[in-house]
C-alpha cells in the first residue's frame, strides 16, 4: 500500500463527505492511519484542504492531567495524590500540551494561527472562519454544554469526524447529556488549580462536566440503525462522519428511554457506578433537544 500523503488523504476525506466550507469536529488516531508522508502536520493539512479556506476545523485539546487526580481513571493513593496536587502546573493555553487527545489534535493546536479556548480542563483548538465565535469565552461550568464550543458547533450544524476512532472519543455525546440536564454530570466535579487574589494556590471546581465516555461505544449501533453514519477508508483505517445534530438526536432519544445506556460496565470505573446510582431515580425531560435551523 503506498504511503498516505496530504493529497490522497484530502481526497479520501472528500469522498467520505467532509463538507467544503463546513465545520468539522475531529477526534483522531494518528497511528490508525498507518504511515503518513509528512506526519501529523500533513493530516492537519489534508483536513484544511478538504474543508477549503472557508471551512473550520476544531479538535479537543483537553488537559485532564492538570486536575485533582481523584477523578483520574485510576486515582492515586492519598499520599501520592498530595504529591501530585502540589506539583500540577496551572493551565496555560499557549504552552499546556493536550493530554491523550492524539498527535493530530496537538499538531492542529501548534499550527500558527490556530486559536485555543481558555478552559483550564477541556479546551478546544480551532482554525478557520468560525474559530473565534466557537472558542471565545468558553463557560467554566458546563463547558461541553449548549454554550461551549461543542454546543455552538451543534447550533451551527457541525459534522463530527471520527478519524480512526470510535464514539468513546465523541464529545458531542456529552453535549446530549448536558442538554438533557442529566444529574450524573454534577457529581465528582473536576478540580483545577488556580490562584486567589493574594496569589495563593486554590482548587476550584468545574461544575457539570464530562465523565467516563467508554460506554459511548454503545451509541454506534443506534446511529447505524438511524442510517446517519457515513463510512469510508482513510489510510489504513475506516473513518466515520456524522452530523452533530444526529449524534445529539439519537443519543438523547436513547438516554431518555434508558438513562444508563451509555455508562461503561467496569465495576472499578471512577465515574460510572456512581453515575448509575444517581440516574436510577432520574426521569428525563420530554422532547429532543433541537438546534436552531441551519
Ligand atoms: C488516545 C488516542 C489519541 C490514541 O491514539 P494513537 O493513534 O495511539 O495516538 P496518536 O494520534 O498520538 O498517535 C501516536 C503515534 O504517532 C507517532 N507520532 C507522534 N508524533 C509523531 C510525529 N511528529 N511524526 C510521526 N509520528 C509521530 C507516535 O510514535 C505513535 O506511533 P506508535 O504508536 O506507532 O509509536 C486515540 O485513541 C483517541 O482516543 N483519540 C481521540 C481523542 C479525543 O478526541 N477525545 C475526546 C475526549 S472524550
Ligand atoms: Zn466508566
Amino acid at each position: 500500500m503506498p504511503m498516505l500523503t496530504r493529497a490522497t488523504l484530502a481526497d479520501e476525506l472528500r469522498r467520505l463527505g467532509v463538507p467544503e466550507r463546513g465545520l468539522l469536529l475531529v477526534h483522531s488516531s494518528f497511528r490508525a492511519l498507518g504511515p503518513v508522508d509528512g506526519g501529523p502536520e500533513a493530516v492537519v493539512g489534508a483536513l484544511l484542504d478538504a474543508m477549503g479556506p472557508a471551512g473550520t476545523v476544531m479538535a479537543p485539546t483537553f488537559t485532564t492531567n492538570l486536575i485533582d487526580p481523584y477523578t483520574w481513571p485510576v486515582p492515586p493513593e492519598e499520599r501520592e495524590r498530595a504529591r501530585i496536587l502540589a506539583d500540577i502546573p496551572y493551565f496555560d493555553p499557549t504552552t499546556s500540551r493536550p493530554h491523550k487527545m492524539g498527535i493530530i489534535a496537538e499538531a492542529l493546536w501548534r499550527t500558527p494561527g490556530t486559536l485555543r479556548s481558555a478552559h483550564p480542563v477541556t479546551s478546544w483548538a480551532a482554525r478557520g472562519t468560525l474559530a473565534e465565535a466557537l472558542l471565545k469565552d468558553q463557560p467554566l461550568d458546563d463547558p461541553e454544554g449548549r454554550d461551549g464550543p461543542v454546543g455552538r458547533a451543534w447550533q451551527r450544524d457541525a459534522w463530527v469526524l471520527l478519524l480512526g476512532v470510535e464514539h468513546d472519543a465523541d464529545t458531542t455525546v456529552h453535549l446530549a447529556e448536558s442538554l438533557l440536564e442529566m444529574p450524573h454530570l454534577e457529581i465528582l466535579p473536576d478540580r483545577y488549580p488556580s490562584r486567589d487574589a493574594r496569589g495563593a494556590r486554590v482548587w476550584l471546581p468545574v461544575r457539570k462536566t464530562t465523565k467516563c465516555s467508554d460506554g459511548f461505544l454503545g451509541l454506534g449501533p443506534h446511529l447505524d440503525t438511524a442510517g446517519v453514519v457515513r463510512r469510508g477508508p482513510t489510510g489504513a483505517c475506516q473513518s466515520q462522519l456524522v452530523r452533530s445534530r444526529d449524534v445529539v438526536r439519537v443519543a438523547a432519544n436513547l438516554l431518555r428511554r434508558q438513562p444508563t445506556a451509555l455508562l461503561c460496565a467496569d465495576p472499578d470505573c471512577v465515574h460510572c457506578p456512581a453515575s448509575r446510582r444517581v440516574l436510577a431515580a432520574w426521569r428525563a425531560p420530554t422532547g429532543t433537544p433541537e438546534a436552531p435551523p441551519a
